[in-house]
């Protein structure tokens, strides 16, 4: 799969829509003052900088270079020292993190069972992610998704990828390394002022899009994507032309 370079487009808009959940995902690793918190995947710090008010000593590992640079900026007085890396190489010792915690971050990672491994070698206490259950959204996604496919014919699941919304599967993994796992299924509604905002500010200039719709713009696809993507989306809308696509996420807490 390509690297994909998140510092790229614009995802400020979506870190905004996923601060409540990195809130519950702080709230719920119940960081005592003085901890040392591994924000892993950072992205412009939702996670760090909730962490670190709480008095936490935080690394936020970011490996987009655009996005530790606003990690940076937003740190002021706290402390947070931001540094490059990725959930199979955190550069940090051995046992050196009381709490890891990943906002939709290590869902990413090429190689998942070696992001835990490095999560277990780094983290004393505990462990704390959040996933996407399948829902709504899938269906937005998977109208690029499928063009995408058609065109590269790409789009085999990748080998060694897991579900990191089942419970069961996190269970088995985690276990393996000596922690015990619960989970919760939280909601989070995706919200915009219109599907053509939403297919603006979420999809055309996020990471994800950035990276995916000049080969659909190559193809002469991106108007007929575009046009059905956003149908897809008004199936969520309110009778105010609002958008809001009810989203489900695991938070799964890994604990030893
Ligand atoms: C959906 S964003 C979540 C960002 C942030 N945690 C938040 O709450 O807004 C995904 C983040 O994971 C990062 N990422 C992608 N691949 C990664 C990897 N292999 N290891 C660590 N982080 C990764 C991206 O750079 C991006 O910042």
């Amino acid at each position: 799969m390509t690297r994909i370079d998140w510092g790229k487009g614009t995802y400020e808009s979506t870190a905004a829509d996923l601060l409540p959940a990195a809130r519950e995902l702080v709230d719920a690793a119940r960081i005592k003052p003085g901890e040392h918190v591994v924000d892993v995947g950072a992205g412009t710090g939702n996670v760090a900088l909730v962490a670190a008010d709480l008095g936490a000593r935080v690394t936020a590992v970011e490996p987009a270079a655009r996005l530790r640079e606003v990690i940076q900026e937003s740190a002021g007085a706290r402390d947070l020292t931001v540094v490059d890396g990725t959930a199979a190489e955190l550069p940090l010792a051995d046992a050196s993190a009381d709490v890891i915690l990943s906002n939709f971050a290590v869902i990413f990672a090429p190689d998942p069972r070696a992001a835990i491994a490095e999560f277990a070698r780094v983290a004393t206490s505990r462990v704390l992610l959040t996933s996407w259950l399948p829902g709504p959204m899938d269906k937005v996604v998977g109208v690029l998704a499928g063009a995408v496919r058609e065109i590269t014919g790409s789009g085999e699941a990748m080998e060694g990828q897991i579900d990191w919304h089942d419970p069961a599967v996190l269970a088995e993994l985690f276990g393996q390394h000596g922690f015990e796992l619960t989970a919760t299924v939280k909601d989070l509604a995706m919200t915009a002022a219109s599907p053509e905002d939403y297919w603006e500010t979420r999809l055309a200039n996020h990471p994800l899009g950035v990276a995916t719709l000049p080969l659909l713009e190559q193809a002469g696809r991106l108007t007929d994507v575009r046009t059905r993507v956003i149908d897809a989306i008004g199936n969520w809308t309110t009778p105010s032309g609002q958008v809001s696509i009810p989203s489900q996420y695991l938070l799964a807490t890994a604990t030893r």
